[in-house]
């Protein structure tokens, strides 16, 4: 499984503006060019995934919008709190909400299923994501696409999951302690934890700055952008 981690965020690594935003406004800084930048990348990868938090808080489609198709859009969640009136629960591609075998039972599977959209359990309490990718795997998934939040992230990096990264940098500052960044989670106080990474591609554009990391590791495949 190839893991990509792409976000659009700020000089200082802010991913929203104020704590529990949206992270809309930002995108009011990219033109045509620069959403289609974005749509591409969807439309090369086999699926999409965010947090449940950011399906509440921002909405998205998690669409191609552009020529191609449109990944399959996954959303990891013990709750099941994700809004009936979602976008992604209306709208017809394929999604997949993936929970917990505690959540076995709960009501919400089946408004969900009624939807049209799979419920899938991977983990106990928590979903399991090495499982998870497993599961996928065995469905010809390969390639996705994790577009955060800060929480989502945060796992993904501490699970050693993160193939490369992509950021879409604005040179603006929104700062706020609570503001959700690129990572969230418990951090790391020991330089011996940290993840590290190799900038492989860099080019300043005309409304942020494109920035590529990818993980140092040898004989992996090689992930792509572009
Ligand atoms: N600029 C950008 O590129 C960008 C992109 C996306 C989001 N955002 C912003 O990020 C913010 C949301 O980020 P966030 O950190 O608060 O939340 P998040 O990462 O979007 O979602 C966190 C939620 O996802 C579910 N989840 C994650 N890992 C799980 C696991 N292992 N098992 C079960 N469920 C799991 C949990 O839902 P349950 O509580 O249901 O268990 C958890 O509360 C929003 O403000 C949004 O605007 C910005």
């Amino acid at each position: 499984m190839i893991i990509t981690v792409f976000s659009q965020i700020s000089i200082d690594g802010k991913m929203t503006l104020g704590q529990g935003g949206s992270s809309k406004g930002l995108f009011e800084r990219f033109n045509d060019d620069d959403m289609q930048f974005i749509h591409h990348f969807r439309g090369k990868v086999d699926a999409i995934m965010v947090g449940r938090n950011t399906i509440a808080t921002d909405n998205p489609q998690l669409t191609n919008r552009y020529e191609g198709s449109s990944p399959v859009r996954i959303i990891p969640t013990a709750s099941l709190d994700i809004p009936l009136s979602a976008k992604i629960l209306s709208s017809p591609e394929e999604t997949i909400i993936v929970t917990t075998e505690q959540a076995r039972g709960h009501e919400r599977v089946q408004q969900i299923k009624d939807h049209g959209k799979e419920v899938l359990f991977s983990g106990i309490d928590q979903v399991d994501f090495n499982l998870l990718f497993n599961q996928l795997e065995q469905r010809g998934i390969h390639h996705i696409m994790v577009e955060g939040g800060g929480n989502l992230n945060w796992q993904m990096f501490n699970l050693d999951l993160v193939d490369e990264i992509i950021l879409m940098q604005l040179p603006i500052i929104i700062g706020g302690v609570a503001t959700t960044t690129l990572a969230d989670g418990e951090g790391y106080n020991d330089m011996a934890m940290i993840k590290s990474f190799n900038l492989h591609a860099f080019e300043a554009r005309p409304n942020y700055n494109l920035l590529h990391f990818k993980r140092i590791t040898v004989g992996q495949p090689e992930a792509f952008y572009a």
